[in-house]
């Protein structure tokens, strides 16, 4: 039986000491990639291949998929790193202290630890499966208010304009039925807002497997409901997908409100 907790000490040593990377940046300079929205900067490369190099040596038979890999590996190896070296490009291009390194460890599929951390602020955001999530070692859990009475996150989808018009629809209705709205520039965060009961909803019409592998767990074990816009199970192996979390209140309310 594997034990979790000591993956997760690999995990959040890598994290803790790459970051130190994101926090000496400067001159941060853009690279396009699929478009102008879709960057990347050496510090990404650099934060990934720091975290690579640490957790092959932790896990020598562990396999990677990660955000600025050439060659990913199977989602469905028998131990998997799941990686975005940094989440939240564009705000740390521009300037804008919200952003975090997101790690996923899953076994065939299956999500077992994960951290996501966000150096600006030292928050480390952890959980391990059935062990719950926490914040800096403090258990977390989701708020499960009505949207009346919550704030929602969502993601503008950004490298994937055809679907603007469904999001901002979407945001312009949730808006009327919440407090307020927030978009913030990074998923894995997002999805530790609701974790950490913060916000009550977060929603994004496509996001890639490395942006909420390890928010996804962690928003999970604090009881949070997470499931694709059709109210589906959200599956590792589908790589990319939408996603509704939050409290089964707020993201129920949601789904009602996406299909009007
Ligand atoms: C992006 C951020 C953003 C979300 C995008 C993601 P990146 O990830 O998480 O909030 O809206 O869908 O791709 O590119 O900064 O790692």
């Amino acid at each position: 039986m594997m034990d979790y907790n000591a993956i997760l000490c690999h995990i959040t040593d890598a994290e803790r000491e790459a970051a130190k990377l994101m926090l000496e940046a400067h001159s941060v300079m853009a690279e396009q990639k699929s478009s102008r929205r879709d960057v990347v900067t050496e510090y990404d490369r650099r934060v990934q291949e720091y975290l690579m190099q640490r957790l092959r040596e932790a896990v020598p038979k562990a396999r990677f998929f990660c955000e600025e890999q050439e060659k990913k590996d199977d989602i469905g190896a028998e131990q998997l790193f799941i990686i975005d070296p940094i989440d939240g490009t564009m705000n740390f291009v521009r300037g804008f202290h919200h952003s975090c390194i997101s790690i996923g460890y899953a076994e065939q599929g299956v999500l077992k630890a994960a951290a996501v951390y966000n150096p600006y602020v030292d928050e480390l955001f952890t959980a391990t499966l059935g062990g719950g999530a926490f914040l800096n070692g403090k258990p977390i859990h989701a708020d499960d208010a009505p949207l009346s009475e919550t704030v929602v996150c969502f993601g503008t989808t950004p490298y994937d304009i055809s679907l603007a018009p469904r999001c901002f629809t979407l945001a312009q209705k949730v808006f009327g039925a919440s407090l307020d709205v927030r978009r913030e520039g990074s998923a894995a965060l997002d999805l530790c807002s609701v974790a950490a009961g913060r916000a009550g909803l977060y929603f994004e019409l496509a996001i890639s497997l490395w942006d909420y592998a390890a928010g996804l767990l962690i928003a999970r074990e604090a009881g949070c409901v997470c499931c694709t816009m059709e109210g589906r199970e959200m599956k590792l192996s589908a790589g990319k997908s939408s996603v509704a979390a939050g409290g089964k209140t707020a993201v129920e309310e949601f789904l009602r409100l996406a299909q009007e």
